[in-house]
């Protein structure tokens, strides 16, 4: 299983930015801790990073027959970008949208995402922890959906149940 781990706008700055929010790891000590915990799950990780939203969705687009699974943290890009989440609901990929901070009990613009409805799940809040279980939840869902391609994010979200689907 190929899981793309993706990362957006300010998060090469991890260990020296906000790290009361963010910690004191750099994203490329979080990006060795991610592969690791992803091979022990029998899965390869592909890590990039940009701060340019073009370039997220480039890597996003160049990715979509490689990656089974994809971890995104699109950092501010979360709250308002629709090329974004056009992107993610594009390609067909299960993502789920991770965040190292509680996003829900900061400032009022960070409760918004755009990205979340065509996500087929959300972790945030846990630092490093958001990734691993972004992990566990993409590796479960590889091993439990038989049928290929998955169906994509947005007609999960439009089911309702989006887990449930990937799992049947
Ligand atoms: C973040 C939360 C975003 O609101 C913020 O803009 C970031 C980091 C996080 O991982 O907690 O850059 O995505």
């Amino acid at each position: 299983m190929n899981i793309l781990v993706l990362n957006g706008p300010n998060l090469n700055l991890l260990g020296e930015r906000e790290s009361s929010l963010y910690g004191a790891m750099t994203l490329a000590q979080l990006v060795k801790k991610v592969t690791a915990h992803a091979r022990r799950r029998g899965a390869k990780v592909r890590a990039r990073q940009s701060n340019s939203e073009g370039t997220l969705i480039d890597i996003l687009h160049s990715h979509r027959k490689w990656a089974d699974a994809i971890v995104f943290n699109p950092g501010a890009y979360t709250h308002y970008s629709y090329a974004l989440r056009d992107a993610v609901a594009a390609i067909r990929v299960p993502t789920i949208e991770v965040h190292l901070s509680d996003v829900t009990r900061r400032e009022p613009f960070r409760r918004v995402s755009v990205i979340e409805p065509v996500c087929a799940g959300r972790r945030f809040g846990k630092g490093l922890q958001s990734y691993f279980e972004a992990i566990d939840v993409l590796v479960s869902l590889n091993r439990h959906s038989s049928s290929r391609p998955n169906p994509s994010p947005a007609e999960v979200y439009a089911t309702g149940s989006r887990m449930a689907k990937y799992k049947k």
